[in-house]
């Protein structure tokens, strides 16, 4: 096996650099490992957040070729099976600020995940005595949102964070919110709902980020999917986000089919639509994407319905429930 090769995106406070160490393979060692080997025998002035290394305090959690992994918890020799290569480009987690070298600044997200969640209010008749005792099926249905180690690594690679953090919030943010709202114990589950609700929880983008690079196969996007179901059936309909939603269903109840022609009226009101999305319709056209006709075709009389459409509303009838 050939010699490792870490390239490390250094920080001094000032200046970026990238640097570039080689070591000798040693099979079965972890990133974290590797960094401590680089820290004690070739360079004391590399700086990284570890603790435990047994993927339980979250503290490691660093980006390696652009994606988030846990370094105690992650095996240079497959990492180097799944690049297909033997160098590996380490950096500090994104979307976080950087102190020095791979140690991002917690400090805003803690505080932000404290404003949002003010943790788990028990129900009245939980006495100090007795405890908050739940069956455990009650524990279980919140078993996987306790898993969460706030290691960063959904944040890191979360695109609408990326793109605008001012009115969205860490995804693991929306996964603790949607641990107390589902506890049993919980004396008023909707006000977590609620408090997401305001939010960004319409925001979320959808793509899957968060899900794949939990270390603890948490999926924030889920979380964010099921507070949004109990924000709606507790009523919040109006905004872009819960309309989005509902024009959504009403295509697949009616077709089957995503009509975005008629999906973008009804999510943003026909005004706004017709005067902000203008601009880009035009520019479909232009680019020959869509046609006048078609578009007129569809915003009228697409009532198609895709095959065997009965199935998929029985599927969403019992999706209502
Ligand atoms: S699915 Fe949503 S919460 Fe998850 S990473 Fe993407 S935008 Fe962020
Ligand atoms: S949800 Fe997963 S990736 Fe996000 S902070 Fe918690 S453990 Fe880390
Ligand atoms: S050192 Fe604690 S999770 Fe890696």
């Amino acid at each position: 096996m050939q010699n490792f090769i870490f390239l490390i995106d250094r920080f001094d406070g000032t200046n970026s650099w990238r640097q570039r160490y080689e070591f000798p393979h040693k099979p079965g060692m972890t990133v974290l490992a590797c960094l401590i080997h680089i820290k004690e025998n070739i360079d004391p002035t590399l700086n990284f957040t570890a603790s435990c290394r047994s993927a339980i305090c979250g503290a490691c959690a660093v980006r390696v070729n652009g994606n988030a992994v846990l370094a105690c918890d992650t095996m240079v020799d497959d990492l180097r099976e799944q690049w297909g290569e033997d160098t590996l480009t380490i950096s500090p987690l994104g979307n976080a600020k950087v102190i020095s070298d791979l140690v991002v600044k917690w400090d805003e997200k803690i505080h932000r995940l404290r404003k949002a969640n003010t943790g788990l209010h028990a129900r009245d008749e939980f006495s100090a005595h007795e405890g908050c005792r739940q069956s455990p099926e009650d524990m279980q249905a919140v078993s996987k949102q306790w898993d969460c180690i706030l290691c960063g690594s959904c944040a890191s690679e979360c695109n609408k964070l990326s793109d605008d953090s001012t009115d969205f919030l860490e995804p693991f943010i929306y996964t603790h919110a949607a641990r107390y709202a589902k506890d049993s114990r919980s004396k008023n589950p909707m006000e977590h709902v609620m408090d997401m609700e305001r939010s960004g929880l319409w925001k979320c983008l959808h793509c899957m980020e968060c899900v794949t690079k939990c270390p603890k196969g948490i999926s924030p996007a889920d979380d964010v999917a099921l507070l949004r179901d109990l924000a709606y059936r507790a009523g919040c309909t109006e905004g872009p986000g819960p309309r989005h939603a509902k024009a959504f269903r009403t295509d697949l109840e009616n077709t089957g089919r995503l009509n975005e022609v008629r999906l973008v009226p009804r999510t943003e009101g026909m005004t706004s639509a017709a005067t902000k999305r203008l601009p880009f319709t035009l520019r479909m056209f232009s680019r020959g994407k869509l046609t006048p006709l078609e578009a007129a075709r569809l915003f009228v009389a697409d009532n198609k319905r895709v095959q065997d459409h009965d199935g998929l509303c029985r599927i969403l009838e019992a999706n209502r429930k």
